[in-house]
């Protein structure tokens, strides 16, 4: 058994591993270094709860780790890097629940004994509550990135009104619960927070899910460190704290890079105003001009300075392998070339940099929208590949549209501008693109890879 001064020094050194863990992951290079000590510090916090003297029933814990690997592993294998919202959607739904099943276990044990105590019912019924909103926010997120259920916003009057009540009658009970021990009280927050779960997420629209995710994730790890405080541990509640801060931020930078409103989805929408997208009122789109790989290989053979655009179509063709060989070639032929990203560019943070990384693109070819946007003007080609918001020139000329004052990349300042996409549909905030029929823009149509491996092939040719 662990002396209690060692316990406490190797709880310090796991939560330093997932500090680093945290850093780690701030950059491409350092990522995987990130991941592995953050692996590192959670195993290390999996040990000590092993070595914890009030461990016994091994057997139980054992069998529960076979089942989670057994359906996790297989799961994390299979799921695509698109799919990776959803999936982390539903770890968060079990966090959540794992939290709220600690409390209830807490209260049974204590109340059976006579030993609860107001500063502990006050920890249980926000780790219950919290943890319960996390459990059906997640599952009802999860469903709406897989289309199962409709991602439009649940429009009803009263929504904002439901959830104010629910708030405000849970944080009522867990008072009562703290004052009295009930467990009425605890059935009551157990069920009005299930509900409260639901219905904040239940008003917001599928574009903002992933904020939404990112939310939940915050939540659940307020969820474990109001556990943490509940079965006093001093290593859940750092753990919790970390990951409820860190999810906290990257809400709030994602909501900025989308230009939402971080308050109003946190609050389950509330403000967001039914915009007409530009799309609805807009007169009947002009015809976009087409162009071959032929076309774009033979400016690509001309160009001295190309700069290409990933998004959400390229990770979905798959593309990055043959964008790596065709980046090969231009460089090959003294082309530069840069890769521009923007930070919502695709379905999750840092989403194309991940793509990127895997292809083995170098990162100095690499640049962020800030240090890329000034580059535009002097590019020869810009070759979008499957991007559309991201690329949107209404965010900055109509005020009209939904997504105007959303940083984009200015990729029309270019000579020619190449969009490859598979059909004239809008991307994902259903808006029309006028980049699209600007003089010196043509779509070249079919799926990302293929059209970037014909390019290559007539790039060879010229
Ligand atoms: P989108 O605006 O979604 O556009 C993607 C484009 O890719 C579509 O126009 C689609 O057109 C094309 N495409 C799809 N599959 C393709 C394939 N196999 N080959 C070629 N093209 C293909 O993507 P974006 O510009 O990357 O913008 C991201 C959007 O997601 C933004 O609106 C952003 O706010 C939102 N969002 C992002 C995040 C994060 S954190 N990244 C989170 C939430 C929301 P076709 O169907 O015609 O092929």
């Amino acid at each position: 058994m662990l002396s209690d001064n060692l316990t406490l020094l190797l709880a310090i050194a796991a939560g330093v591993l997932c500090v680093l863990g945290l850093q780690g992951l701030s950059h491409p290079k350092t990522a995987r270094r990130g991941n592995l000590c953050a692996m590192g510090g959670m195993g290390l916090a999996v040990l000590l709860a092993f070595a914890h003297p009030a461990m016994s029933a091994y057997s139980w814990v054992l069998a529960g780790l076979a089942v989670g690997a057994a359906v996790g592993i297989p799961l994390a294998r299979k799921t695509s890097l698109t799919s990776l919202p959803q999936l982390v959607a539903v770890f968060h739904s079990l966090v959540g629940l794992a939290a709220a099943l600690v409390a209830l276990g807490m209260y049974l044990q204590k109340h059976a004994f006579g030993l609860m105590e107001p500063k502990l019912a006050v920890e249980i019924g926000l780790g219950a509550a919290i943890g319960l909103i996390t459990l059906t926010g997640s599952i009802l997120a999860a469903l709406k990135l897989q289309g199962v259920v409709s991602g439009k916003p649940w429009g009803w009057w009263g929504r904002h009104y439901l959830n104010l009540g629910l708030g405000l009658g849970t944080l009522a009970c867990v008072a009562w619960f703290t004052l009295t021990f009930s467990p009425v009280a605890l059935a009551l927050i157990f069920m009005m927070s299930l509900m409260l779960g639901w219905t904040l997420v239940a008003p917001i629209g599928g574009a903002d899910m992933p904020v939404v995710v990112s939310m939940l994730n915050s939540y659940s790890g307020w969820a474990a460190a109001a556990t943490g405080f509940a079965v006093e541990s001093p290593l859940l509640i750092m753990v919790g704290a970390l990951v409820g801060v860190s999810g906290a931020i990257l809400s709030y930078v994602m909501c900025h890079a989308m230009q939402r409103s971080f308050i109003s989805v946190i609050l389950g929408g509330f403000g967001t105003v039914e915009s007409s997208s530009s799309a609805d009122n807009a007169a009947p789109a002009k015809a976009a001009a087409l162009a071959g790989t032929d076309d774009v290989a033979y400016q690509l053979a001309e160009a001295e300075r190309v700069i290409i655009v990933p998004g959400y179509g390229m990770a979905v063709a798959q593309a990055q392998h043959a964008v790596k060989a065709l980046t090969g070639q231009l460089l090959a032929r003294g082309v530069e070339v840069r890769f521009a990203i923007h930070p919502v560019a695709g379905r999750m943070p840092g989403h194309m940099n991940v793509l990127l990384a895997e292809a083995d693109i170098p990162y100095d070819l690499v640049e962020e929208l800030e240090d890329v946007n000034p580059r535009f003007a002097e590019a020869d080609v810009v070759l979008i590949l499957g991007a559309n918001d991201v690329v949107n020139p209404s965010a900055q000329t109509d005020k009209n549209s939904p997504i105007f004052g959303m940083p984009v990349l200015e990729a029309w300042h270019a000579k020619r501008v190449y969009v490859v996409k598979r059909s004239h549909r809008p991307g994902y905030a259903g808006i029309e693109n006028p980049l699209f029929t600007l003089p010196n823009a043509a779509l070249v149509l079919g799926d990302a890879k293929e059209i970037v491996e014909k390019i290559g092939t007539a790039l060879k040719a010229t």
